[in-house]
């Protein structure tokens, strides 16, 4: 299947791979590449720019395909060293960057002069159209319904995607929902010309987390996600559990006086806890509502070739057949 996303990044099939904080390592991004889709690792994942170097090096072992960065770009009192993550992307000879919660604008200039490619992520068309003005390459539609950050314009994919369609010239992969070749075929009618999971690349065999993350997935239902840190406009969609619970309990009490500091023990510093540790009430992460179409731990390539699979039978057979 030949779309403007795989031209664009020299890739088999139009499915990529979000950036996922703590599951984005070289072992996933690799494994999504071999299968013909992009994968990614997920830059802040390793603490120092040399850290990234050496994880970028290690993909490069696993992998002779593409393969991409996540840079995300959050509000914080002491910003990660950016410009040296930028290098580091820039001297392991990465050719595809995702970049995600912020402009990327700042960095475009060293990142395009490098010859890379910008894909960035956002969850509304006037973000979309202001990354097509500052020259990214392509946009990574995510709507309402994705695990992670949906913004706080709660638009989901059947209103977000074709409204992208009607306003970008760059193209765009549908991002949020997406779990199989009824995604795709979906996404596809909507004008995307991909899709780009989080969620559904967790359950998989080659995920580098703990399998309790992922049987909590598989066990997961379309209703087990909440969303989290509305009151500080840091919307996040994350799986129900006891951490997650106790975090909401908070904000009804406290109200619009919230800060980041009251919920920090369900934030801060869980990530490890839940994908290395697996343990499953340490806190706050981020799951998709795609987690009810979830039903099983493939590898990869299992879940790709599944993937294309259904859809060119999608297209060719039921499609083909109601349109005659
Ligand atoms: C556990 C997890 C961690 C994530 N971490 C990041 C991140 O660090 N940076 C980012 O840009 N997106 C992150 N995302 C969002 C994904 O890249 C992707 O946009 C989202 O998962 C798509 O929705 P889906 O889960 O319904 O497929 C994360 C998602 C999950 C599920």
């Amino acid at each position: 299947m030949q779309t403007r996303i795989t031209e664009l990044f020299g890739i088999e099939h139009p499915i990529l791979q979000g950036g996922m904080h703590h599951v984005g390592l070289a072992e996933l991004a690799s494994a999504v590449s071999n299968a013909g889709g992009l994968g990614l690792i997920t830059g802040l994942t390793q603490r120092t720019p040399e850290l990234l170097a050496r994880e970028i090096a290690r993909c490069r072992e696993m992998t002779d395909k593409p393969f991409g960065v996540n840079l995300t770009f959050l509000p914080s009192v002491n910003p990660p060293d950016y410009p040296g993550y930028v290098q580091a992307i820039i001297d392991g000879g990465v050719k595809v960057v995702e970049t995600a919660g912020n402009n990327p604008q700042k960095w475009l200039p060293a990142l395009k002069g490098a010859g890379i490619k910008v894909i960035h992520k956002c969850t509304s068309v006037r973000h979309a159209l202001k990354a097509e003005a500052i020259g990214c390459d392509a946009i990574s539609v995510d709507g309402f319904e994705c695990g992670g950050h949906p913004g706080e314009d709660d638009v989901p994919n059947f209103i977000l995607l074709p409204r992208a369609a009607e306003s970008l010239r760059i193209p765009f992969v549908a991002s949020g929902g997406m779990a199989d070749g009824r995604s795709l075929v979906a996404a596809l009618a909507l004008g995307a010309e991909g899709i780009n999971m989080g969620t559904r690349f967790i359950a998989t065999q080659e995920a580098p987390v703990h399998e309790n993350v992922k049987q909590a997935i598989v066990a997961a239902s379309e209703l087990d996600t909440r969303l989290v840190m509305r009151p500080l406009r840091n919307t996040e969609r994350v799986l129900s559990n006891t951490a997650v619970e106790r975090l909401l309990q908070k904000e009804r009490e406290l109200g619009a006086a919230i800060t980041f500091e009251d919920i920090l023990p369900e934030v801060a510093g869980v990530y490890p806890r839940i994908m290395q540790s697996g343990e499953m009430d340490a806190g706050a992460w981020s799951c998709g509502m795609v987690a009810g179409l979830i039903h099983d731990v493939p590898t990869v390539q299992q879940l790709i070739d599944r993937i294309m699979g259904e859809a060119h039978a999608l297209i060719r057979e039921r499609l083909a057949g109601l349109a005659r």
